[in-house]
């Protein structure tokens, strides 16, 4: 029930953006500082290669990333894995031409001379390995402009990161390596700048292999150090030498469960971290924030759905028997019928989700 929830508000989104509208739903937005293991974590969600990665600003549009779950399919030959853009119409099942793809666009809008553009690029990944959650990548924080950046570029992204963040229904990813003090951390300030309370920030720490031997972040994963209600998850990233030699995603999240349950100071705690409790946490954070809007999504759903039942009545029986020739019509009349069923599911759930 929960996961259709989730996918039914997914379809929801993508009906208002194909109607050139918007809802204000909930996201989850990844932050932190360049090289701060961003692209990583967001990659080990996905389970594939799949993000452009390099020295410097890689990331220079916001980029939104929905997972959609899909059925293993019957026929082994079927394609299981693939992505979609919202600006191309085109199946990628090759991930490598989804990096390109999103190197492309970057370079189209924000130009070749690193600097940033707040349009957003939209991608869609279709697999059996993921929950639907939809994450929002953005530009590492930084405070040196380099090469042809502009002086105010530290001011412009986190201009940019506040215009998602600041929402009071995003959750915050915030990422932050263990090998640097946490006092340090910019995903922190900046999340605490939007939620001082930590109600909506899930502190995500990576890098925990790389930490001088003789410490560990015990600490900071138990809560004691930084209060966050939805706490931090330790996690290990593949290393720039696994990236080079090409290690699995599948084999570094096993190195990643042996490095937790192996290690003297994580052995106890091991359950409560890595990338698929990350995983996990997310999904039910962002169905927690959904359950919390579902009243006010419903009447605004009503109020859509009156004005597109009016609009329909005007186009009289061609609407209904769905002639060819009258596609907003059709439109219309496709998206009165979600929203009714929309509206139905939640009536159905509102009881059980409590
Ligand atoms: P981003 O700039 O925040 O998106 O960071 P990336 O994900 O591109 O990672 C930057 C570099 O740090 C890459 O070379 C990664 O291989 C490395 N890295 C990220 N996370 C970890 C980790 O947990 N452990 C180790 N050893 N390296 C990591
Ligand atoms: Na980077
Ligand atoms: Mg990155």
């Amino acid at each position: 029930m929960d996961a259709d929830l989730i996918k039914l508000v997914n379809k929801l989104q993508d009906t208002f953006a194909n109607l050139g509208g918007e809802l204000d739903m909930p996201q989850l937005a990844v932050v932190g500082s360049q090289s701060a293991g961003k692209s990583s974590v967001l990659e080990t969600i996905v389970g594939r290669d799949f993000l452009p990665r390099g020295q410097g600003i890689v990331t220079r549009r916001p980029l939104v990333l929905q997972l959609i779950h899909t059925p293993v399919p019957d026929t082994p030959a079927d394609y299981t894995e693939w992505g979609q853009f919202l600006h191309i119409d085109k199946r990628y099942i090759d991930f490598n031409e989804i990096r390109r793809e999103i190197e492309q666009e970057t370079f189209r809008v924000a130009g070749q001379n690193k600097g940033i553009s707040k349009l957003p690029i939209h991608l869609r990944i279709y697999s059996p390995n993921v929950l639907d959650l939809t994450l929002v990548d953005l530009p590492g924080l930084t405070k040196i402009p380099v090469g042809d950046q502009p002086g105010d570029i530290e001011r412009q992204i986190r201009s940019l990161v506040l215009d998602y963040i600041s929402k009071p229904n995003c959750v915050i990813l915030a990422v932050s390596a263990a090998n640097v003090d946490l006092a340090n951390s910019e995903a922190l300030k900046l999340a605490r700048s939007v939620d001082p309370q930590g109600r909506r920030t899930i502190g995500v720490l990576t890098k925990l292999d790389l930490m001088d031997a003789g410490t560990n972040a015990l600490d900071i994963l138990t809560g004691r150090v930084y209060p966050l209600k939805l706490g931090f998850i330790g996690v290990v990233n593949r290393s720039q030498a696994d990236i080079n030699a090409e290690k699995p995603l599948g084999d570094a999240m096993e190195s990643e469960g042996e490095f937790f349950r192996n290690h003297a100071a994580y052995r106890n705690i091991a359950h409560k971290n890595g990338t698929r409790y990350l995983a996990k946490t997310l999904n039910q954070v962002l169905m927690g924030h959904i359950r919390d809007k579902l009243p006010d999504m419903k009447a605004r759903l009503n109020t859509l759905m009156g004005q597109a039942q009016q609009e329909l009545n005007s186009f009289g029986d061609a609407a209904i028997y769905g002639d060819k020739n009258q596609q907003g019509a059709l439109i219309l009349r496709l998206m009165t019928q979600f929203a009714r069923d929309f509206v139905a599911s939640i009536d159905g759930t509102s009881m059980d989700i409590s």
